[in-house]
């Protein structure tokens, strides 16, 4: 994505993906992900500014590089670094050739103080060159899964930490054409800006839940008030919509990380704890609406529409889906579950459920519904619920239009 990004800013990119495979069909035009608008930029520069390959060959060749690898949830919560380890190494030995500068721009998540205390002297170790041969700098990214295209071009705001001028300033230029301000900062803090962004994020979300909860109690609805919240500048209308909670590969990996960091500080994550707690118990209450309705649910039918962690993507991670129908299988329910994209990622995971290729199929002869992501077409299915065997919709994202449904927070 950023490889693909970077040059359509007019640079010339070198992406090295070890896995072959995915190498291949990258350099193919065939991204493994599904990005608006990445095909386009792979269609365009692939064989021109953009160049796949598996080895770190050219390195020596470039001004600059930039470790983007995964740093998924490891133990006890915090990143699994052998990514990044690997990367460092490979990249240091490849720039033992090289004798003028070279800038390592860190883009990967990691914990305040990685960059410093683990990429740096990798890095210069298994390059065997001094410090001020290597410049190093952290660029967090704030990237949308799905809209990540849009957000590279038209960030809020670009974050550089380094330690010194000239790498600030290299990293900098990289950035040249995009509109947005830049804030240069130390290293460290530029890690923890990533994880304190995505942590607020997450606070807002559980906030407008645990709110939510309370107005459905008093049987306000939440997107009036949070409407009524939003509009005052400093709180914004963002992130405040209340729902089944948030999914995905950063929020919670980003939150258990912070929190992993905080104890072995011996701070205590009080707020962010919550956010966790409050977002691992939202789905649940979606099984307390629906067996308010329909009373037990074991042998009951009932479908799930909405398998992915938010809409237009086919990624299950997190997915507040999974633990909706986990319970749901523990208490005996017949599940019949749909998804525009992301069934056939959720089989993988979930194999014992029935799947259905179209939504109307699922609805068909069910005793209750739970709108578990909030994709368009579901607010075009009036019709296809008069079709169930109940009509009891219980709706986890204001996605619906119809009247007689019920909504976790509304
Ligand atoms: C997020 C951040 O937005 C991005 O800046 C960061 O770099 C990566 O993590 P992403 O995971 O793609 O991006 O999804 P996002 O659109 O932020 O939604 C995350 C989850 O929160 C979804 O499950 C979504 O349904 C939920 N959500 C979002 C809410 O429940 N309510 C909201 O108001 C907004």
């Amino acid at each position: 994505m950023s490889a693909a990004c970077l040059a359509q800013l007019g640079h010339w990119v070198e992406l090295i993906e070890i896995d072959p495979d995915r190498a291949r069909s990258i350099s193919q035009g065939r991204p493994q992900i599904y990005e608006k608008g990445l095909e386009a930029l792979l269609s365009k520069h692939l064989g021109e500014r953009l160049h796949v390959s598996s080895i770190y060959d050219h390195i020596a060749e470039s001004d600059l590089s930039f470790i983007c690898v995964g740093t998924p949830e490891g133990e006890g919560g915090r990143p699994d670094l052998s990514m990044v380890q690997s990367a460092c190494r490979s990249l240091g030995r490849s720039l033992r050739d090289k004798s003028s500068y070279h800038l390592v721009v860190m883009k990967s998540t990691v914990l305040p103080g990685t960059t410093e205390d683990l990429v740096i002297p990798a890095i210069l170790k298994h390059s065997r060159r001094e410090g001020d041969e290597i410049g190093f700098c952290m660029n967090p990214e704030f990237l949308r899964e799905g809209r990540a295209v849009e957000d590279f071009m038209h960030p809020d705001r670009i974050v550089i930490g380094c330690n010194d001028p000239t790498s600030g300033e290299l990293a900098e230029s990289v950035y040249r054409g995009i509109e947005a301000p830049v804030i240069r900062t130390e290293i460290k803090s530029a890690e923890m800006i990533k994880y304190a962004s995505n942590a607020f994020l997450a606070t807002k979300i559980s906030f407008a839940n645990e709110l939510g909860n309370l107005c459905k109690a008093l049987r306000i609805d939440a997107y009036e008030v949070m409407k009524g919240v939003g509009m005052d500048h400093r709180i914004n209308p963002h992130f405040l919509n209340a729902g089944a909670g948030f999914g995905g590969s950063c929020f919670p990996k980003d939150l258990s990380a912070l929190i992993a960091l905080a104890q072995s500080l011996d701070e205590k994550p009080l707020i962010l704890r919550s956010v966790q707690e409050v977002n691992e118990r939202q789905p649940l209450r979606l099984l307390e609406l629906l067996e308010g309705k329909i009373g037990r649910l074991k042998g009951k039918r009932i479908a799930v529409l909405g398998l992915a962690f938010k809409n237009d993507t086919d990624d299950i991670r997190e997915s507040r889906s999974i633990p909706v129908i986990m319970k749901l299988k523990e208490e005996g329910a017949d599940i019949v579950a749909y998804d525009p994209k992301a069934a056939d990622s959720m089989k993988r995971l979930i194999q014992d459920i029935e799947y259905c290729p179209t939504a109307a199929d699922a609805l068909r002869g069910a005793d209750a519904c739970i709108v578990m992501t909030e994709w368009q077409e579901f607010s075009e299915l009036d019709e296809e619920f008069d079709r169930m065997r109940s009509r009891v919709i219980i709706e986890g994202r204001r996605i619906l239009s119809c009247r007689d449904i019920e909504g976790i927070c509304w």
